[in-house]
């Protein structure tokens, strides 16, 4: 028997510490892509490995309609954390899931269908988010998807006012896209499609899946826009490699989520983990690490390699270096040659999506390791 969806790279790790993962036989690399990005705190961090330790000692699952002290607790830090006024949290165990329940609550708490989104959007791989995921690749062999999806140009305000109508239930949108190749929101389209969703009627969604948790500078992408909007959905770094996903929300959509439901929301394990993450994130505050390290490592990666490659943009620690080659040949180089994992985005985008807690000797590093790849 074997698995057959990922295509396994030839390394095999086995254990990780802070920034640096290790092979079997003991190679120690630097996980740039802070493995799909969902270790914010770099691996191993002690407040969530004991959080999860101390958990799995008294129990393991409750029945998700009972309470449980720690999604009780998660609840209220994320309902503290957001920005106002969404204080409501849906858990699940995944980014696709997260927005799964975020488009059926607003159809639910609308009355409408249509669902606008974004091209080079993603948003997941089952149904309903892959049918406001952009890629045909993604989903040409599962059709026909969840209808009444319509698609406009990313960061295209006049656009978004055209397509969203009194029939639109939501616009589902990442503040900064991360699969499509790592583009950054402009000044003020995300105050727009605020507006603009509002005027409508409609739900405003920020898929912060990707850009959640600090990584842009701000525990949540949204609080560095100054807008709020009507959900959040987030999940990778939220319990620091545990599977944990969640969907926040304004009282409106919570009140009329309709009849959503799951087993594992928002059990005892997982909900220990992201709280430990959560609090750690703020605690230490780790966004601001995020957008200071950020910036040295554009800017290094500015004055190595700049004349080089096409393009390098992104904010916070979410950074895309598009290189003039196919960016997996870039990628293979930088694990095989340089120890150095980094992630793709797209055919030429190579991207960086480190643990949020790195200093500069990582960048350094990092930065060397693209100017020898990119040569
Ligand atoms: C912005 C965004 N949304 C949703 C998802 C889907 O998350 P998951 O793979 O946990 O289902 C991803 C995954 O890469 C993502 O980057």
């Amino acid at each position: 028997m074997s698995g057959f969806v990922f295509n396994e790279k030839p390394i095999q790790i086995e254990r990780g510490d802070g920034a640096y993962v290790y092979d079997d036989g003991g190679t120690e690399y630097l996980d740039m892509g802070a493995s799909y990005a969902c270790v914010p705190l770099g691996h191993g961090h002690p407040a969530v490995q004991s959080a999860v330790s101390e958990q799995l000692e008294k129990i393991t699952y409750v029945q998700a309609s009972y309470p449980n002290a720690e999604r009780t607790a998660l609840y209220d830090l994320l309902a503290d954390t957001a920005p106002d006024p969404i204080d409501k949290t849906w858990l699940c165990n995944s980014g696709t899931e997260a927005n799964e329940a975020a488009l059926k609550f607003a159809r639910s708490a609308t009355g409408d269908s249509k669902i606008v989104a974004t091209m080079q959007g993603f948003h997941g791989r089952t149904m309903g988010a892959l049918a406001t995921t952009w890629k045909n690749k993604y989903k040409k062999p599962y059709e026909p998807l969840i209808g009444d999806v319509e698609f406009v140009p990313y960061d295209d305000s006049e656009a978004l006012d055209e397509a969203v109508d009194e029939d639109t239930a939501a616009f589902i949108v990442e503040p900064v896209q991360g699969e499509g190749g790592i583009n950054p929101a402009s000044d003020g389209y995300l105050e727009a499609a605020r507006e603009i969703t509002e005027d409508a009627g409609a739900a405003l969604i920020f898929d912060e899946v990707q850009t959640g948790m600090g990584r842009t500078g701000a525990l949540w992408n949204s609080q560095r826009a100054a807008v709020a909007p009507d959900m959040i959905t987030a999940a990778k770094g939220l319990g620091n490699g545990l599977p944990v996903g969640a969907t926040l929300c304004r009282d409106w959509i919570a009140e009329n989520y309709g009849s959503h439901a799951s087993t594992f929301s928002g059990g005892p394990v997982i909900s220990a983990a992201a709280g430990a993450t959560v609090s750690t994130v703020i605690d230490d505050e780790v966004p601001a690490n995020a957008a200071a390290m950020g910036d040295y490592l554009l800017t290094e990666l500015e004055a190595a390699i700049g004349d080089e490659v096409r393009d390098i943009r992104g904010e916070g620690l979410m950074i895309g270096v598009e290189v003039g080659r196919g960016a997996n040949a870039a990628l293979k180089e930088l694990a095989l040659n340089h120890q150095v994992l980094a992630l793709p985005a797209g055919r030429t985008v190579v991207r960086l999506l480190p643990p949020l807690t790195i200093d500069e000797s990582h960048a350094d590093a990092v930065v060397d390791a693209m100017a020898e790849v990119v040569e």
